[in-house]
């Protein structure tokens, strides 16, 4: 038994959240940062810092008062150590650091990365995790700052099989809004921009999948690379742009439409090649990027019915705290605590192991 306050806080979105046993999410408070980075085009690491120091207080409060708890019920505080910004991270840490010594409860670093995959199990996902026949299992997991294949085995090994290269699908989406005018965040205004639009229109490049000619290289065959979308979409704009350097609103819808179809075919037809070659029994889309409908709709027609098609609910595919608190639960139930001199990190550290299996 456990009762999880799980904590988050290393992009823009300050989030608490409390989970029972691992799956049972009690509460889920998200205070969003949108709107102050939105005039800057994109998050601002000291910015988001500030902001996360003024919210953590009233989200953390919102989330015990949601679940009817008090902190003299919880059983330990998880809290994402990394990988995200570094000046986000640490408010959040030592928010979390405060409350643990403060009410005498052990500290759990939870890795945001992984806590995206356990997205996928939250609420309903127990006796799936826990069955032979979920494995092997492959997940992607595409946000801002990640695209990534990572193979799980039952036994709770894992590897990534590859990564971008340079830009995440999530930072595409961004910055081709962010190009064109659109915004910020880029893939939600993507998605609705390019509704009706005409996918088929424009041909952007599909790096990386042995399309257009170029062999796929073995090193990189699930690799991803979206840099050069982005380039392309730059070239696309002065093609079409009109005397004062502006594309054409007829042509914007079908310009995004074309965009985020490359986005979408490039994650859809690498995972599943992926899937084939380990012979994967499920298959886990998670992530920020997971919210998007185009990219939801074309797993659930292209997944092979032998394979499990999880894809993460929506409210657990942007950034919370409920997969922090629900993965937190495992380290919890195995005692792995953290101590009170843990240090946020930035960047992914290679994960050979799972903590919520085994
Ligand atoms: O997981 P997340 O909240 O934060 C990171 O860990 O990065 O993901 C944020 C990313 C942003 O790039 C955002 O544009 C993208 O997820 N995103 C979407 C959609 N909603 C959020 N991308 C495409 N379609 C959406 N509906
Ligand atoms: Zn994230």
């Amino acid at each position: 038994m456990g009762l999880i306050l799980g904590l988050e806080s290393s992009c823009d979105e300050t989030a608490a959240s409390v989970v029972r046993d691992g799956y049972e999410v009690l509460s889920n408070s998200v205070a969003s940062q949108i709107a102050k980075h939105a005039p800057h085009g994109g998050v601002v690491p000291e910015l988001a810092a500030r902001e996360h120091l003024v919210a953590f207080d009233p989200v953390t409060e919102a989330a015990l008062r949601e679940a009817g708890v008090t902190m003299n019920d919880i059983d330990a505080v998880a809290v994402t150590q990394g990988p995200g910004l570094i000046p986000a991270l640490l408010v959040g840490l030592s928010f979390a650091k405060g409350l643990a010594a403060g009410y005498k409860k052990p500290l759990i670093g939870a890795n945001h990365f992984l806590g995206h995959i356990y997205g996928a199990f939250l609420d309903e996902g127990h006796g799936v995790l826990e069955s032979k026949a979920t494995y092997p299992l492959l997940a992607l997991v595409v946000s801002g700052g990640h695209t990534s294949l990572m193979l799980i085995e039952e036994n709770g090994d894992a590897r990534q099989l590859g990564c971008t290269i340079d830009d995440a699908a999530g930072e595409a989406l961004d910055k081709g809004a962010k190009l064109l005018g659109l915004g910020y965040p880029g893939g939600p205004i993507m998605q609705k921009t390019a509704e009706g639009g005409d996918s088929r229109r424009f041909d952007f490049p599909r790096p990386l999948t042995g399309s257009a000619g170029k062999a796929l290289s073995p090193e990189n065959r699930y690799n991803f690379s979206f840099s050069g979308i982005k380039t392309a979409l730059l070239y696309h704009v002065k093609n079409h742009a009109d005397a004062d350097g502006v594309l054409p609103a007829e042509l914007l819808k079908d310009t995004v439409a074309s965009y985020q179809e490359a986005v979408v075919d490039v994650l859809v037809r690498k995972t599943l090649m992926a899937a084939k070659d380990f012979n994967v029994k499920t298959i886990v889309v998670a992530g920020g990027v997971a919210c998007n409908s185009v990219l939801r709709e074309r797993f659930e027609a292209l997944t092979p019915k032998k394979i499990q098609l999880r894809l993460a609910a929506r409210k657990y595919c942007t950034d919370n705290a409920a997969m922090i608190g629900g993965l937190g639960w495992h380290y919890f139930r195995k005692g792995i605590f953290a101590p009170q001199n843990a240090d946020s990190f930035a960047r992914l550290p290679v994960i050979t192991k799972v903590p919520f299996l085994g």
